[in-house]
């Protein structure tokens, strides 16, 4: 599993990049705009949280496949690695291979079925980006187009990952890693509850009553060894 974390939240980026195995930032436009900030001040903030060799994805807002383009290429400049986010409309499919032939990463995003993504994929998206919770609050199962997108770059043997989004819930989580999505991005309450018993909690202090019964207080396997 490919993990990610979809926040500007620069002290939650930071955060995760130091407990967890994150290959990753995602951005989108409402995330940005909540941060509330010069657009390139939270590009280089992400990428110094980040470091050099991982991911940050952000996204155009263009209207048309032309602007697409000029954006990625001017985010390109801030960032030179920066991994470009493209709706998968008529125009988002247009600028996507354009930007593939020159060598630019894509996301595709705003991805609701199997079919948007399946275009993506061959227009050059690297990612393809389905959003699993906002499936699952009109009752269409964000799970299954999660899988169905799984199955078609297997059945395809496509040059592509899912990038499975928009997560309310832990068990959302699960349900898509079980279908065999490759990577998922995910916000940091979200992210911060998949390690989360309440059985883990007793039973690491149940072992640190233990231990410091007989080796004392705060001691660890250094002051015994
Ligand atoms: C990722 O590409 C999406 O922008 C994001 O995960 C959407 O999440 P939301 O449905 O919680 O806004």
């Amino acid at each position: 599993m490919i993990y990610m974390l979809d926040t500007a939240d620069i002290e939650a980026i930071k955060k995760a990049v130091d407990l967890y195995p994150l290959a990753g930032v995602t951005t989108n436009p409402s995330i940005i705009a909540k941060a509330n900030r010069p657009f390139s001040d939270i590009i280089r903030d992400i990428r110094a949280a980040i470091g050099p060799d991982r991911m940050l994805h952000a996204q155009v807002m263009g209207k048309t496949a032309e602007v697409m383009i000029e954006e990625a290429q001017a985010m390109r400049e801030l960032d030179a690695d920066i991994i470009i986010k493209v709706p998968v409309t008529p125009q988002g499919i247009k600028a996507m291979k354009a930007l593939k032939e020159r060598g630019i990463r894509i996301t595709a995003t705003a991805i609701l079925t199997p079919q948007q993504a399946l275009m993506a994929a061959v227009a050059g998206a690297e990612f393809l980006a389905p959003y699993v919770n906002r499936l699952d609050n009109i009752c269409a199962d964000g799970t299954q187009v999660a899988a169905e997108i799984a199955h078609l770059i297997d059945v395809y043997k496509l040059d592509a990952k899912v990038l499975a989004a928009s997560f309310k819930n832990v068990q959302q989580v699960h349900e898509i890693a079980k279908a065999g999505a490759q990577s998922v991005t995910i916000a940091p309450d979200v992210f911060d509850q998949l390690l989360v018993h309440p059985l883990t909690d007793s039973g690491v202090a149940g072992f640190v009553s233990d231990w410091e019964g007989v080796y004392g207080e705060g001691t660890t396997v250094l002051d015994v060894i």
